[in-house]
């Protein structure tokens, strides 16, 4: 057994979110993982759909040679090696070469960050995701929120003050205001998909 680091939810809601994706995604094609943390879902997405290369990435230097080693331990051809991406960076990749004009994707992925991050990481996204989805592309992401007019789950509620306890920049986001930010970037709300443990998974597209 690997000594990677390793995140329990992540094992747990890997195989419900890839059953959305495969729902969700084409045949074939080209992601963008934002925030991948330990990369299990990026090896395991990539090992499940061998037509689309998927290319991991994390904020956090020091989650970068981990996540490399998940990587090279997979040993999966469409599982690019992984890049420093902080959404809040003026250019994506923020370290490095920035990526070609030309080299768009088709999707963009996020799980989870956007209730462990500052909320100015939302319209940032969002705008990353407009600047580098083709056209076509669908930036998905996942997580728990609240809505308007859905009652919080008693555990969403739970996690929401534990998160702002730990850091007051975070916390659970409404779900009304990141599909405002994504308005603001030129992406629309296509779908909300209803995930175990009360989370969403949501779909926007030009
Ligand atoms: C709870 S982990 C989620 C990891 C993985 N996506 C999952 O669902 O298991 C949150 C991740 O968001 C990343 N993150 C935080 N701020 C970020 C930012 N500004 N840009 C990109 N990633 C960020 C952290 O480094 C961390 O790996």
């Amino acid at each position: 057994m690997s000594d990677l680091p390793h995140s329990p939810a992540a094992d747990r809601n890997k195989q419900p979110i890839f059953d959305a994706l495969t729902r969700i995604l084409g045949e074939r094609g080209t992601a963008l993982e934002i925030a991948s943390g330990t990369g299990q879902h990026a090896a395991w997405f990539a090992a499940a759909m061998p037509q689309w290369t998927w290319q991991p990435t994390d904020a956090d230097a020091r989650m970068i040679p981990a996540l490399a080693s998940r990587v090279a331990e997979a040993a999966l051809s469409n599982l690019r090696a992984p890049l420093l991406l902080d959404v809040m960076a003026p250019q994506w990749p923020s370290q490095g070469a920035a990526f070609a004009e030309e080299e768009k994707f088709d999707a963009i992925y996020c799980a989870n960050m956007l209730h462990i991050a500052p909320w100015a990481t939302c319209a940032a996204l969002m705008q990353g995701a407009a600047r580098h989805l083709l056209p076509g592309g669908l930036l998905i992401t996942y997580g728990p929120y609240f809505e308007e007019e859905v009652p919080p789950a008693p555990s969403n509620l739970a996690f929401d003050e534990e998160l702002r306890a730990r850091n007051s920049a975070w916390g659970i986001r409404r779900l009304e205001d990141v599909a405002a930010e994504a308005r603001r970037a030129g992406l629309a709300l296509r779908e909300r998909h209803v995930m175990p443990a009360n989370n969403l998974l949501l779909v926007f597209g030009f």
